[in-house]
Order: C-alpha cells, then structure tokens, then sequence
C-alpha cells in the first residue's frame, strides 16, 4: 500500500504539483478537497457555509480513509486534513508524507484573492498564525520537506519531488 501525500499551507501548490507528479509517474493523482466536493455535490466554499466547517471535517476524514484504501496514489490533501490526529492515524510507514514549506508570503499572495471559506473569514494576521502553528505540525509529520522560501518554478519543485519519491520507495524496498 504505496501512497505518497503532499502536505502544507493553502497555496503552496499541492494540487498543481500532484497532477505534474502523476503525469510523470504512475501515481494516480487524487486531490482530497476535489474528491468531497464529487462525493456531497457542493463547493468546498458552499460546504463551509451551509454545512459548517465541523461537517467539512467529518467528510474530509471520510475521503481520506476512502483513499487510503488503494495504493500507488499521489495525494493531494487539504490544508488542514494531515493536522488532525484522527486523520494520521489513518497512515501507515508506507505513506510518503511530503511538506511543501512555502513561505507565507508566498502563500498568501496565491491565495489572498481565492474564494477559500478560512481566507474569507480570517485577516492576514490570524491566517499566519495559523500557518505557523501548522508548520509544527508538517515538519513533525514529514518524511521529507520541499522548501520554497523564495519562488521557485513549479518544473523545478516537480524535480525534487520526484526525486525524494524515488528515493523513499528506494529505502522502503531494501
Ligand atoms: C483548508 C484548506 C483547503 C480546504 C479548505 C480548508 C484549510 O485546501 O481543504 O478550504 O483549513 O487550510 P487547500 O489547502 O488545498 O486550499
């Protein structure tokens, strides 16, 4: 049961780079927040607010498990999913957790003008407190971290992450 999951703040490319990723390998590409919108039928913004963020949670959980339950995926998860404890209990040693650690600056111009339910709701200052709190958690998490402290082209990023998934499933092979 290979998987590999691509963790970090809104905007730092999880989506973008995992459908690169399965482009070149023969991961299939799986985006966790595309999956419960398919499943409920609603936008992720229309989740929050009819819904509540609580529910979000709950369906997010639900997807995940769902996915995890087949291999040699790469996943793109939400910004929050691998933050939860119920959610990590879920993954096993042969789950790739891959942090992309792009800076908030970074962050927060992509996603500053997005229709996200935390962006709308949240100022600038709560929403890098938050980033930070979750860093904690990524690099604990982590089997391996791609900086992006400065903008860095999304081949480049496609590059090394290939390579630590070559080389996890190196080390895991042995
Ligand atoms: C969230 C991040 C979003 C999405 C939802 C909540 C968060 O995913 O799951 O809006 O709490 O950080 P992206 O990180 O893909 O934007």
């Amino acid at each position: 049961m290979f998987n590999v999951l691509l963790c970090g703040f809104m905007g730092c490319g999880k989506t973008s780079l995992a459908k690169l990723i399965s482009k070149k390998s023969n991961l299939k590409f799986i985006d966790t927040d595309q999956e419960v919108e398919k499943l409920i039928g609603l936008t992720i913004p229309e989740i929050f607010k009819n819904l509540g963020e609580n529910y979000f949670r709950k369906l997010e959980s639900q997807i995940l498990k769902q996915t995890l339950q087949q291999s040699n995926q790469i996943i793109a998860t939400g910004g929050a999913t691998l933050t939860f404890k119920k959610n990590l209990n879920m993954l096993t040693p042969q789950c790739e957790i891959i942090f992309i650690d792009t800076s908030f600056k970074i962050c927060f111009d992509r996603i500053k003008n997005s229709n996200r339910p935390l962006v709308k709701t949240k100022s600038r200052q709560q929403l890098e407190k938050i980033f930070l709190s979750r860093k904690t958690i990524y690099e604990k998490i982590a089997s391996n971290t791609l900086f992006e402290q400065t903008k860095m082209e999304i081949k480049h990023k496609l590059a090394l992450v290939l390579n630590l998934i070559d080389n996890f499933k190196k080390l895991n092979s042995n």
